[in-house]
């Protein structure tokens, strides 16, 4: 039996932000980073809650969110008790509030009411029910429905101040996403229609906001499109391209969608290698006006190459060859065991996860 679902409710558009106005509210926590809190982003969303709100700021987040910082969450959270409580940021801060009211409901925290409001057009995490948290040198995926937000809130205006270069490794990310729900083993009609669309957009607006992050009206079709392919894959699943990069991440500490952007082309040529695997990239490719899988290939190159992404993960620079030889037999391991590969669309050994590191580091 297949399902779908959605738990979040929708607030999106231009004037979207006068959602937090009607909010029945007393006591909001907002859970946030320090580069939003001290730039001023903070207020300027909680300036338009209601006027007798007691605000409280945990801003200790930080990227690949760490098990220690969501105990100290939790921690602020039974002091706060909050009724309402606000994610504010990428899908760091907002994986963290996920972890931290989580955890906090198992230690008995009455359930306050969630919104989230992404500042990246990445990860879908508003309206997902996964969570990733790093523990020690391992990236864990967290999945269960009590994890998704009650709401998620998009204002393509806080994303206006995202740089180049995390527009580019979030944006690659949201492609990523689309095509993991796009071919995983759990796909269904419902889950394809939405991520073809988010591809659509990434292929067409990407580009544009790379170069001029002030074009508005292509942020809000990102922030959206990063939204849909959420609601994808957190239906669909995601496959091995997530599963190496959460690996490689809580080792080496490279921005997410980065990794999966450099991972994507080696990920690709693994599956269409055998022709049950490459079907389903065939198909999206037709369903994005392209000739086929190869195709569709060279167009996620392309992207890649525009947006200044490296081909290898040796061009990173920042992770070192024997460091890497010497952990990507564990890297694997840990891959074959996230949760991300049992959707998956083509079967993966040990080696095989072994194999393609080794492809992807040295191109
Ligand atoms: N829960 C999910 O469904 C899901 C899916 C994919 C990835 N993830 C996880 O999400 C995390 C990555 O999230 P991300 O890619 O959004 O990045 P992030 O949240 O780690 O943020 C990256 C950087 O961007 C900055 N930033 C955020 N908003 C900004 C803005 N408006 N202007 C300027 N700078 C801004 C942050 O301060 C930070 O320095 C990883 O831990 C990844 O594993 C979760
Ligand atoms: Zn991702």
């Amino acid at each position: 039996m297949n399902q779908f679902s959605l738990k979040a409710k929708l607030f999106f558009g231009p004037q979207a932000v006068e959602h937090l106005s009607s909010l029945a509210c007393t006591n909001v926590l907002v859970v946030t980073d320090g580069f939003l809190q001290e730039s001023g982003m903070v207020s300027k969303m909680t300036q338009y809650l209601p006027s007798g709100a007691h605000v409280s700021v945990y801003s200790n987040v930080r990227p690949d969110p760490s098990q220690e910082l969501v105990d100290a969450g939790v921690e602020m959270i039974f002091g706060v008790k909050p009724d309402v409580v606000i994610a504010f940021g990428g899908g760091s801060c907002i994986d963290a509030t996920k972890a931290i009211l989580y955890f906090a409901g198992q230690k008995g925290l009455a359930h306050p009411y969630f919104l989230a409001i992404p500042t990246t057009a990445g990860t879908g995490s508003e309206v997902t029910n996964f969570a990733v948290i790093t523990r020690g040198d391992t990236k864990v995926a967290l999945i269960d429905d009590a994890l998704a937000p009650d709401g998620a809130l998009l204002d393509a205006s806080f994303t206006r101040s995202v740089p180049p270069k995390i527009t580019a490794d979030t944006g690659m990310d949201v492609l990523t996403h689309a095509l993991e729900a796009y071919v995983s083993n759990q796909a269904t009609t419902f889950t394809d229609a939405l991520a073809v669309k988010a591809l659509r957009v990434v292929f067409e607006d990407l580009p544009v906001v790379f170069h001029d992050g002030d074009a508005m009206r292509a942020r809000g079709r990102m922030a959206e499109a990063s939204c849909v392919a959420g609601i994808a894959f957190t239906n669909a699943g995601l496959g091995i391209n997530h599963s190496l990069a959460h690996a490689l991440g809580g080792r080496f500490h490279v921005a997410h969608g980065r990794l999966n952007a450099i991972l994507l082309p080696y990920v690709m040529r693994f599956h269409m290698a055998d022709s049950k695997y490459r079907e389903p990239y065939d198909r999206c490719a037709r369903e994005l006006g392209m000739a086929d899988a190869e195709d569709l290939l060279r167009h996620v190159i392309d992207l890649r190459a525009e947006l200044g992404v490296e081909d290898r993960l040796a061009d990173l620079g920042s992770i070192d060859a024997g460091a890497f030889e010497e952990h990507v037999g564990d890297m694997a391991e840990a891959a074959l065991g996230d949760r991300c590969t049992p959707t998956n669309p083509r079967p993966v050994s040990r080696q095989d996860l072994v194999n393609l590191y080794r492809d992807a580091y040295n191109g």
